[in-house]
């Protein structure tokens, strides 16, 4: 019998739903799952906010199902760039925001990066060290090549700020970098604000286009306008960004795919032509990005009421978060862990990059039955009341003797 697909290979597992994979499958009542990157609250289960629920008995058969436009929904769009942009932004006044729905955070930064490669057929993508691994594949896939810069400093496991500003120097004039725009994933650094100033003056010495991934506004600080603070920056310093928005965290809607890509254009003409291209690109990939998450998510920031539910709800995931940070490295020096674990509370957002080697995670993972990526990367999401005792010990003891 001919196959057609005989020197097909199976692709090799995603380095992160491997991870969740692998925990389905291990049958101990012990296991643990910080691996993925998706909130649970205090009993380890999935949260629908309430927010979203009140959203959904209001749409409950209400609308129709019909297609949305190729840039998706206007009034969503509207809401979103104002979680950007700022609410009284003067660039959403003079219409000079070119902003389409997208496939949550991940369809935010394909498009973009087929945009960049529609136009900018020669240019690269700066990348930081490290990142989100599916950024490489995004801009893999869309063909614009990659170069990295420094961002994490291991020894201090803070941020390499000297190497990152050398990095923004010695990078060829004009430019394109990736940038987090707060809760870095994986390691949870971020810059400082004055920092921020800093990195957004040496862009516009160099011309650079700063290019923000921004899938944690909120779970930083618990304030999405705090949150929103590094871009901010960059608008105040006249630079014209690319913003790639996602409310699978911040608003728990994750597998709705509602997110938003802008680019912030010269004037209201330009920003009409990059749209209609965005739309282009659009088109023959997914036609129109669906209908029910931008519904949820539209009805909610549109409500005062139910927005001001909305950012409750994101400061008691932030606050949880931000709490277990503090237990876990409590347990930890609790326990008599020679090792500094400072880094756990310096961190911010869903991840505390813990700094133990592949080894280390793997021992976890045989002798504990803890599942996380083996850079090390915690979830802090994954971490509750009921597990982090058993989490502190099993850290313990596999560092003790490091
Ligand atoms: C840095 C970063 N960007 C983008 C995303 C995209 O997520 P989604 O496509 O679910 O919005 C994630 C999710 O883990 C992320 O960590």
């Amino acid at each position: 019998m001919s196959s057609w697909w005989r020197s097909v290979d199976p692709a090799p597992k995603d380095p992160i739903l491997g991870v969740t994979e692998a925990f389905l499958a291990d049958s101990s009542p012990n296991k643990v799952n910080v691996g993925v990157g998706a909130y649970r609250d205090d009993n380890g289960k999935p949260v629908v906010l309430e927010c979203v629920r009140e959203a959904e008995r209001r749409i409950a058969g209400n609308l129709n199902m019909e297609y949305l436009p190729m840039g998706g929904s206007v009034k969503m769009v509207e809401e979103t760039l104002k979680l950007s942009y700022g609410e009284k932004s003067e660039f959403i006044r003079d219409k000079r925001i070119a902003a389409v729905q997208s496939l949550s955070g991940t369809g935010a930064c394909r498009l973009f990066a087929d945009f960049q490669k529609r136009f900018h057929p020669d240019s690269q993508i700066h990348i930081p060290v490290p990142t989100w691994a599916n950024h490489h594949n995004i801009w893999r896939d869309a063909q614009v090549p990659q170069r990295t810069f420094h961002y994490y400093h291991p020894e201090s496991r803070g941020l390499d700020f000297a190497g990152l500003m050398d990095d923004i120097k010695n990078a060829p004039n004009g430019s394109f970098f990736l940038l987090h725009a707060c809760a870095h994933n994986p390691t949870g650094v971020d810059p400082s604000e004055e920092q921020w100033r800093e990195i957004s003056h040496q862009f516009k010495a160099k011309g650079h286009f700063p290019f923000f991934d921004m899938a944690y506004q909120g779970f930083a600080s618990g304030d999405p306008e705090r949150d929103a603070k590094s871009i901010r920056i960059f608008l105040e310093d006249g630079h014209l960004v690319g913003i790639a928005q996602s409310y699978a965290k911040n608003m728990g809607l994750y597998g709705q795919r509602v997110g938003c890509l802008s680019v912030l254009c010269e004037d209201e003409k330009q920003a009409m032509a990059v749209k209609s291209q965005l739309q282009l690109l659009a088109r023959p990939m997914y036609s129109n990005p669906p209908v029910h998450g931008a519904l949820i998510v539209s009805t909610i920031l549109s409500d005062p009421g139910l927005k001001k539910l909305w950012l409750k709800e994101v400061k008691v995931m932030a606050d949880r978060i931000i709490g277990m940070r503090t237990a876990l490295r409590e347990n930890l020096e609790k326990m008599g862990s020679p090792l500094s674990w400072e880094h756990i509370t310096n961190q911010i957002g869903m991840f505390c990059y813990s700094g133990l080697a592949p080894e280390q995670v793997d021992r976890l993972t045989s002798e504990f039955h803890i599942y996380l990526t083996r850079n090390g990367r915690i979830s802090m999401a994954g971490v509750t009341t009921g597990n982090i005792g058993y989490l502190a010990n099993a850290i313990h003891e596999v560092t003790k003797s490091a």
